[in-house]
């Protein structure tokens, strides 16, 4: 099929190759010409396992074209993905949809035949009649057809998630346009995902329902681990005795930090903004939104506790700064509320993180990075052990640190209490 994807970030990116990969020719299109040009020597911009390899697989086959010129690729293709970003408006809630009516204006320019235009972007209700809108100020209604196919891919997990998701969301009641896009996903669809179709403005709100839930779940057993902190029990027996329960289920019940990146944290508030344009109040995300702001604030002062509120001159490490593993995102990580507060009460910060520097935390001062986790851990006061990476599973510490009386303070429950104890390290965990 002939494919455009507009948008070359990280849903752009893994839906192009993705489609490229079953066969199909995609051209990927962005108007940052450096991206292009990068993406063109085999480069890609973003950290994601796996994924440069496969767009250089598919660029050397030629199913994949990148280019910025929008005309021949609209021109070329019968069905168009909108990738583009949706950012929250500066202090504000609501979505930015300026990337998303540009791309459509690039669009409506170019319509020459039947077109299938898609957002896989996360738009909030009514985005799907307001591009339709658009367009019709200009071309005949029965040359286009606008649909919702909203993404549900995790960063570090993206290829996966779209080759093997558990259902794909197609938003619209053209039985024309469900036909081609049943065609489409068919090589997802045979390895077992559910094809789902819906009315578009169903399928848009689909995405914000389904990332608020997983927040809930996540902020749920995060206020559970704090009880069961001061219950003497154990928050993971919690999550696997009320997870086997199929209709809750086991996964997001991993007690943790704030939740962060860039998903949660913009879709929660974004749903509360469209129940507030609806009159209707979402008491339960409000809630959702609140807990996970004050288990920023919760973890940073149990740090305070640990270090029995003497931090001046410590040395703190972080080992791992980012929101989650196998990503460089380091968007509303609760590292970037925990750091400053740390500094200001003197720590002296350092950190390792295997996707490397951050200028996120560099701006702070300050701060040290280390790429070598001994060095970074080498007689430090506290280790703070923030995100999952593999490189952090497997650590001898008393033999990295070598310094007396070091604390740990694992807020992923990487490791054992139990043999922590036996080996006489000071160590914390969470909901335990
Ligand atoms: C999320 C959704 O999962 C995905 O479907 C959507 O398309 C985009 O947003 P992502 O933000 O990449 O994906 O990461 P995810 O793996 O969902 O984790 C989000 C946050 O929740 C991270 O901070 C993670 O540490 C936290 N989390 C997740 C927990 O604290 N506990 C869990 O059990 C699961």
């Amino acid at each position: 099929m002939k494919i455009c994807v507009i948008g070359t970030g990280y849903v752009g990116l893994v839906t192009g190759v993705c489609f490229a990969d079953f066969g199909n020719v995609v051209y990927c299109v962005d108007k940052d010409n450096e991206k292009i040009n990068m993406l063109n020597r085999g480069t890609i911009p973003i950290f994601e396992p796996g994924l440069e390899e496969m767009v250089q697989n598919n660029y050397k086959a030629k199913r994949l074209i990148f280019s910025t010129d929008i005309k021949a690729a609209v021109t070329y293709s019968d069905i168009i993905f909108i990738c583009v970003g949706t950012p929250s408006f500066k202090n504000s809630s609501s979505v930015n949809l300026k990337y998303v009516f540009k791309a459509v204006k690039d669009i409506r320019k170019y319509i020459n035949k039947f077109k299938m235009i898609i957002t896989k972007s996360t738009v909030p209700i009514t985005t799907g009649d307001k591009i339709e809108k658009i367009i019709s100020s200009k071309i005949k209604r029965k040359s286009f057809e606008i649909v919702s196919n909203p993404e549900f891919l995790r960063e570090g997990d993206a290829i996966r998630d779209f080759k093997y998701p558990d259902r794909i969301v197609i938003g619209t009641e053209n039985t024309k346009v469900i036909k081609v896009l049943a065609n489409l996903y068919d090589p997802i669809v045979k390895k077992g995902a559910v094809f789902f179709t819906t009315s578009r403005k169903a399928a848009e709100l689909i995405k914000y329902v389904s990332n608020a839930l997983l927040a809930t779940k996540i902020s749920y057993i995060n206020e559970i681990a704090s009880l069961c902190e001061k219950a003497c029990i154990d928050i993971e027996d919690i999550a696997i005795g009320t997870g086997l329960d199929k209709r809750i289920g086991s996964r997001f019940l991993r007690a943790g930090p704030a939740y962060g990146g860039s998903c949660f944290p913009k879709d929660t508030k974004a749903l509360v903004a469209t129940g507030k344009k609806f009159k209707v109040n979402l008491s339960i995300v409000k809630s959702v939104i609140k807990s996970n702001d004050n288990r920023r604030s919760l973890l940073t002062k149990r740090i305070y506790e640990i270090m029995s509120n003497k931090l001046k001159n410590k040395i703190i490490t972080f080992l791992g700064v980012t929101f989650k593993p196998n990503t460089d995102d380091m968007r509303m990580s609760s590292s970037l509320s925990m750091i400053p507060r740390l500094l200001k009460k003197g720590a002296i910060i350092r950190y390792c993180d295997p996707s490397g520097k951050k200028s996120e935390i560099d701006k702070y001062g300050k701060v040290n990075f280390y790429s070598n986790v001994d060095k970074a851990c080498l007689k430090s006061d506290l280790i703070v052990i923030h995100t999952e990476w593999n490189e952090f599973k497997l650590l001898e510490f008393k033999k990295i640190v070598k310094k007396n009386n070091f604390k740990i303070f694992d807020m992923r429950n990487l490791y054992s209490n139990k043999l922590m104890k036996k080996n006489k390290i000071n160590y914390y965990c969470i909901g335990k």
